[in-house]
C-alpha cells in the first residue's frame, strides 16, 4: 500500500500530468488512417515511440498509459517501451480494462470489462514494469441515462478494479466518463457526475481501497458537445470543482481527460480550476488533446517525427505551466 501512496503521489506531482497514449488497437488504427497511415503494428509501435521519446516529456509528464499492445513492443534500438520511458524518468502504465461493452438488462448502455483474470494480468504487467493501470468506466447521458443500473455496475467494476490493482502493488487510475455526447446544459453534466461519483466512492469504501493510492480520472463538468453555448472556464471550473469536493482529502489526485475537448480549451479549463483552492492536486491526463496536434503533423512520414514531437511537447508544456500556476498561486 506504501508504495501506491508513493507512486500516486508522483504520478500528480506539482507540474505534471499523464499522457494518455492507450487507445485500443481498434481505436488506433481508426486514428491512424483517419491520418493517412496504414493501421499496422508496426506503425502503431513507431507512431507511440514517437510520443514517448519525445525530448523533454519528463518535464511535464509524469506518466504514460500504454494499452497491452504497446508494453509488450519495443523502442527502434530494442529496449521494451516500459524500459525505455522509465529510462526518461517517466512511469509506464497500461489499461487493463477490456471495452466498455452492451450489457444485458441495460438497453443503449455499456459496462466496462476486463475483471477475469485480472489479478494475473496484473502480475504479468506489474513483471514488466508497471507502475500504474487505467479502467475507463463510460456514461451516456440522454433525458433517461445513465440508469440507475449501469451507475452501480460500473462503480463495482471500478472498485473492484482498483482493489485489484492495489493488491498488486500498481496504482489504479479510476475513470468514470461522463460523455460529452448530446445537447443537455452543464447541470445537467454536473449533476450525473455527482452521482456517478458518490456511486464509485461508495463502491471504493465497500472494497476497502485506499483513496491515497489511487488517482481519479474525471470529465471536467461541460455542457453537451451539441448544446447551444459553450460554459466559460471560470464556469467550467466552478461547476468541476464544486462536484469534486465530496471527494474526501486523503485523495491522491485528480488528472482529469479531455473528453473530445479542443486542446485549447481543455487548457484554458485547467488552467482556471488552479484558481481554486482543493486538498488534491487538480492535473491532466489527456489522450486527444495532447497527441491529435503531434498525430496530424507526422501522419506516418518519418521525415516529420520531429515536428510531430514538436507540437505534443507544445501541449504538454502548455498544461504543465496551467498546472504550475497552482502551486504559485497557492504558496502566495
Ligand atoms: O480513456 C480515455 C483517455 O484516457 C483520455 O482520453 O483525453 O482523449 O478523453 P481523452
Amino acid at each position: 500500500m506504501g508504495s501506491c501512496r508513493q507512486i500516486a503521489a508522483q504520478l500528480v506531482a506539482p507540474g505534471k500530468g499523464v499522457l494518455a497514449a492507450d487507445e485500443s488497437i481498434a481505436t488506433m488504427s481508426g486514428r491512424l488512417e483517419k491520418a493517412g497511415v496504414e493501421a499496422t503494428a508496426e506503425n502503431r509501435r513507431r507512431y507511440r515511440e514517437l510520443l514517448a521519446s519525445t525530448p523533454g516529456l519528463a518535464d511535464g509528464a509524469s506518466g504514460i498509459i500504454f494499452c497491452d499492445e504497446t508494453l509488450r513492443q519495443a523502442f527502434a534500438d530494442g529496449t521494451p517501451f516500459a524500459n525505455a520511458v522509465r529510462g526518461l524518468g517517466i512511469l509506464p502504465g497500461i489499461k487493463v480494462d477490456t471495452g466498455a461493452k452492451p450489457c444485458c438488462g441495460l438497453p443503449g448502455e455499456t459496462v466496462t470489462e476486463g475483471l477475469d483474470g485480472l489479478p494475473a494480468r496484473l502480475a504479468e504487467y506489474a513483471e514488466m514494469g508497471a507502475a500504474f493501470a487505467k479502467w475507463r468506466a463510460v456514461y451516456l447521458i440522454t433525458d433517461e441515462l445513465p440508469s440507475a443500473g449501469a451507475v452501480r455496475s460500473n462503480a463495482n467494476a471500478l472498485a473492484r478494479y482498483a482493489a485489484a490493482c492495489q493488491e498488486a502493488g500498481i496504482v489504479p487510475i479510476v475513470e468514470p466518463e461522463v460523455l460529452m455526447d448530446g445537447d443537455h446544459p452543464i447541470e445537467r453534466c454536473a449533476e450525473t457526475t455527482a452521482e456517478v461519483h458518490a456511486a464509485v466512492r461508495e463502491e471504493l469504501g465497500l472494497l476497502g481501497v485506499d483513496l491515497a493510492g489511487i488517482v481519479l480520472k474525471p470529465n471536467m463538468v461541460v455542457e453537451g458537445a451539441d448544446h447551444a453555448c459553450r460554459a466559460t472556464p471560470e464556469r467550467v471550473a466552478e461547476a468541476t470543482v464544486g462536484v469534486l469536493r465530496a471527494w474526501p482529502d486523503e485523495l491522491a489526485g485528480i488528472a482529469f481527460l479531455s473528453g473530445g475537448q479542443p486542446p485549447g480549451r481543455a487548457t484554458a479549463n485547467l488552467e482556471a480550476m488552479q484558481h481554486h483552492r482543493t486538498p488534491w492536486p487538480l492535473t491532466f491526463s489527456f489522450g486527444r488533446a495532447l497527441v491529435d496536434p503531434a498525430l496530424a503533423a507526422w501522419h506516418g512520414d518519418p521525415a516529420l517525427v520531429a515536428a510531430g514531437q514538436a507540437l505534443l511537447a507544445e501541449r504538454v508544456a502548455a498544461n504543465a505551466n496551467a498546472v504550475r500556476r497552482r502551486a504559485r498561486m497557492q504558496a502566495a
